[in-house]
């Protein structure tokens, strides 16, 4: 027999600001790193940028009444950084903060529970012309916009997310080029990752001094298992260093008191590691209250020769792995092997090793399919409720699990990939906006109502 989720468990989609947001120029907005790496040629499929997403800016209250149709009790989203500061800095323009208010306080009217995430990815490009997350002076601006969000909100949101998946920020967008700010740097890329976790204990620690009421603070990480593609022990050994690359590198200050063993052995003549000061680890392990995993696939990895094979010239990225080499499994869309015991081994492996670990929330989880004429979208309701089982093997495991986020309520801007990718539940027609709910918005409606029934 199956265990039941407890009754509070939380079910919910997450969206973020600049995948769906649009209206990248109104109401002061400044531009960001994504704003900018878009309009290079060649950066983003298609030649896409974040006009017009879904919109979502101007059509936020049919945006929630579908919310509310779909019947989740939490909705993840996330503030962008440059409507509230448009340089990165000083005064807030208050035209930014009404924005998230009136989203708020409808979510509230149709009783849902905001999950407000800080930072998704979309950085005030007078920032990055700073030096963007390779300078520490950038987790203190963060800091300070964390704390300015707070005290405007305090009131009306209780869950407090800083970062989303730093290990993006960093990797693809300082190491592979993938990404906004599209650099290729190794070193920067490293201080990057360290910047990104100082900028979310500073920001903790900043909340918390303001917090008059019984906040919850936490952040999002990428979990993505590391397997090798044989037993051999190079193989083991490659699997290793991306775990250490991936996951370690951030969980271990997070949540185990220390940086990574092995991170800076890997990345000799790559990076002196000087960013690092006494105090920041300190900073970094502050407690929190939860902990998101967001989960799409695992990693295969075969031991490779290094791309470059002169440290002081190689990327983050080339840590002598092979990722490609894939089991004989279905695939999304996107090509991601489907492996739902991934998400299980994902979530029972941070309880195992961080015994200490808050709890956790699933804050992403979803896939891409190719839509048919009726928007029936039988693969995606198998891939949602095999991971939802998954999560529930985890819960039964142990692992203190307090809810699900399905990425996403809406077809959106999935970064260097363009429109071309659609994860929503709901299907949006960028020529005129029009909204129509695929088959799994109405499997997961009826999934959570039934969840719900004692
Ligand atoms: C994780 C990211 O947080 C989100 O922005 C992205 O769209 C999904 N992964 C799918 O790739």
């Amino acid at each position: 027999m199956t265990s039941s989720f407890p009754p509070a468990f939380r079910w919910g989609v997450a969206t973020s600001a600049f995948q769906i947001e649009g209206a990248t120029t109104a109401d002061g907005r400044g531009p960001s790193i994504w704003d900018t790496f878009a309009a290079v040629p060649g950066a983003v499929a298609g030649g896409h940028t974040g006009e017009p997403a879904a919109d979502h800016y101007h059509r936020w209250e049919a945006d929630l009444d579908l919310l509310a149709e779909l019947g989740v009790d939490s909705y993840r989203f996330s503030v962008s950084w440059p409507r509230i500061q448009p340089s990165g800095r000083g005064a807030p323009e208050r035209r930014g903060l009404a924005f998230y208010r009136r989203l708020v306080d409808g979510l509230r009217e149709r009783g849902i529970e905001p999950f407000l995430t800080l930072y998704h990815w979309d950085l005030p490009q007078a920032l990055e012309d700073e030096g963007g997350w390779r300078s520490r002076d950038t987790a203190y601006r963060f800091a300070e916009y964390a704390a300015l969000v707070h005290r405007e909100l305090g009131d009306v949101v209780d869950f407090w997310t800083t970062l989303n998946e730093p290990y993006p920020c960093a990797v693809a967008g300082y190491g592979e080029g993938r990404h906004a700010p599209g650099a290729r740097e190794g070193h920067g890329a490293l201080a990057a990752a360290h910047h990104l976790l100082l900028g979310h204990g500073l920001a903790v620690r900043a909340m918390c001094e303001q917090a008059a009421l019984p906040h919850q603070f936490g952040i999002v990480l990428n979990q993505s298992p590391a397997v090798p593609v044989s037993d051999s022990p190079a193989d083991a050994a490659a699997a290793a260093r991306q775990d250490t690359l991936l996951r370690r590198q951030f969980t271990d200050p997070l949540f185990g008191g220390r940086y990574a063993p092995g991170l800076s052995a890997m990345f000799d003549g790559v990076s002196d590691f000087s960013f690092r000061r006494d105090e920041d680890l300190e900073i970094i392990g502050v407690p929190l209250d939860y902990l998101g995993v967001n989960y799409y696939y695992r990693l295969h990895c075969a031991d490779a020769p290094h791309r470059e094979p002169d440290p002081a010239r190689r990327t983050v990225a080339d840590i002598g792995v092979d990722t490609t080499r894939l089991p004989d499994v279905p695939r999304t869309g996107m090509g991601w092997p489907v492996e739902p015991e991934g998400l299980t081994e994902a979530l029972v492996g941070l309880h195992n090793r961080y015994p200490g670990l808050p709890p956790v929330y699933v804050t992403e989880n979803g896939c891409v399919y190719a839509d048919r004429s009726d928007f029936a979208d039988y693969e995606r309701i198998s891939f949602l409720s095999e991971h939802i089982e998954a999560v529930r093997t985890a819960a039964a495991a142990g692992v203190d699990l307090r809810g699900y986020f399905c990425w996403s309520l809406l077809d959106n801007f999935e970064w260097a990939h363009g429109y071309k990718h659609r994860f929503g539940l709901i299907h949006v027609d960028y020529e005129t906006q029009a909204r129509t709910p695929r088959s799994s918005y109405r499997w997961y409606r009826d999934f959570i109502a039934a969840e719900r029934t004692p």
